[in-house]
């Protein structure tokens, strides 16, 4: 089977072709005129996924050497994201499927990170523990096979990428903040200012809100305002900000892995291309004697790839679909089966 995916839920024009079980193209183009405004302007990004989308297509099915109507199947995120965004990638799949007489799945976002691991070689073994760090979602999940889902935790403020791009714009560094961050603490010391780490009510849930107050407060105690800030010492507090989010990420992951003992660990999301956390949760997997599934840098930020995998998976267990289909913008409210205990 073939099957085209189409991902443009936030500020990624992204397409995938798959045949059988060999992954053919993963074409991404990044909006990166955003860094000029500080972040993800939604029109804009319509507006360029309306661009790129065509060009896109026609080049993964070269590069791909398969043509349109050799295509079995349409899948398209469908949300969570930006409206207008996910509008342009669903409906233009919609609208492809229609005119090729082909079946269309939508996929949900967070599920395509979720299952980004069997996209490597190494793959993860069910049931699995499954960490989303994006910057939109942070979730620490079981997974316990191909549809059920079940959700132990999730951020109840800002995800782990939006605290990253919160106190990349404190510092100065610019958007997205997550890899400029790293690439700063890289020099930093991680022991030189000790911010906190959140403590939920319950157990498997973060918060990373507090984090970046404190890192605001460190500023203007130190500097008066955040724009005084020496540049010398931005390694060590970009280090130590780093730090927390590890520790917090990581001590839930500790105690889920104790309490559910998982055959596998994954890593997914954006957020996942960060050294220090891929480091801390490898050693956590090592400690526990555990496969861990991180994938390559092309699946962890948004990618078609990941799309196309879910969307064939989800045909190849039966699920069909309407072409009435919308976009959501949230995080629907049955993506995930609720704990069982
Ligand atoms: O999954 P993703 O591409 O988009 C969403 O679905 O949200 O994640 C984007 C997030 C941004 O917040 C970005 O700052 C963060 O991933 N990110 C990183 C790194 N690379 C990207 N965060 C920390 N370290 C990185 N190296
Ligand atoms: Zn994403």
């Amino acid at each position: 089977m073939n099957v085209l995916g189409i991902e443009t839920s936030c500020d990624e024009t992204s397409v995938a072709v798959i045949a059988g079980d060999k992954l053919k193209a993963n074409l991404i183009s990044s909006q990166d005129f955003h860094v000029n405004y500080g972040g993800v302007v939604p029109e804009l990004s319509s507006r360029a996924h309306l661009q790129m989308i065509i060009p896109l297509v026609k080049k993964a099915l070269a590069e791909s050497q398969i043509e349109l109507h050799e295509i079995d199947l349409i899948t398209a995120t469908a949300g969570p994201g930006l409206i207008g965004a996910l509008l342009v990638g669903l409906t233009f799949g919609k609208g492809l499927a229609l005119s090729l007489d082909k079946p269309f799945v939508p996929v949900n976002h967070i599920e395509g990170h979720i299952f980004s691991g069997f996209l490597m070689n190494k793959k993860p073994e069910f049931p699995y523990l499954c960490l989303v760090v994006s910057g939109g979602h942070t979730l620490l999940l079981l997974v316990k096979n191909d549809v059920e889902i079940v959700k132990l935790g999730s951020t109840i403020d800002d995800a782990a990428g939006e605290a990253f791009d919160k106190v990349s714009k404190m510092l100065g560094l610019g958007y997205p903040g997550g890899p400029l961050i790293q690439k700063n603490a890289e020099n930093g010391n991680p022991s030189k200012i000790q911010f906190p780490v959140a403590q939920c009510k319950k157990k498997y849930d973060y918060s990373f809100s507090g984090v970046k107050t404190s890192v605001l407060r460190y500023l203007q105690e130190n500097y008066g305002d955040s724009k005084n800030v020496i540049a010398e010492d931005i390694p060590d507090i970009a280090a130590s900000f780093q730090a927390s989010v590890v520790k917090a990420l990581t001590q839930k992951v500790n105690l889920a892995v104790d309490e559910f003992n998982p055959k596998s660990i994954s890593l997914v999301g954006g957020v996942a291309a960060n050294r220090a956390i891929r480091n801390a949760m490898s050693e956590i997997a090592d400690n526990y004697n555990k496969k861990f599934v991180v994938p390559d840098l092309q699946f962890c930020g948004d990618n078609a790839a990941m799309i196309a995998y879910r969307g064939k998976k989800l045909y190849e267990i039966g699920k069909r679909f309407e072409l009435s289909v919308n976009a959501f913008p949230g995080m629907p409210e049955d993506a995930f089966v609720e704990p069982t205990f």
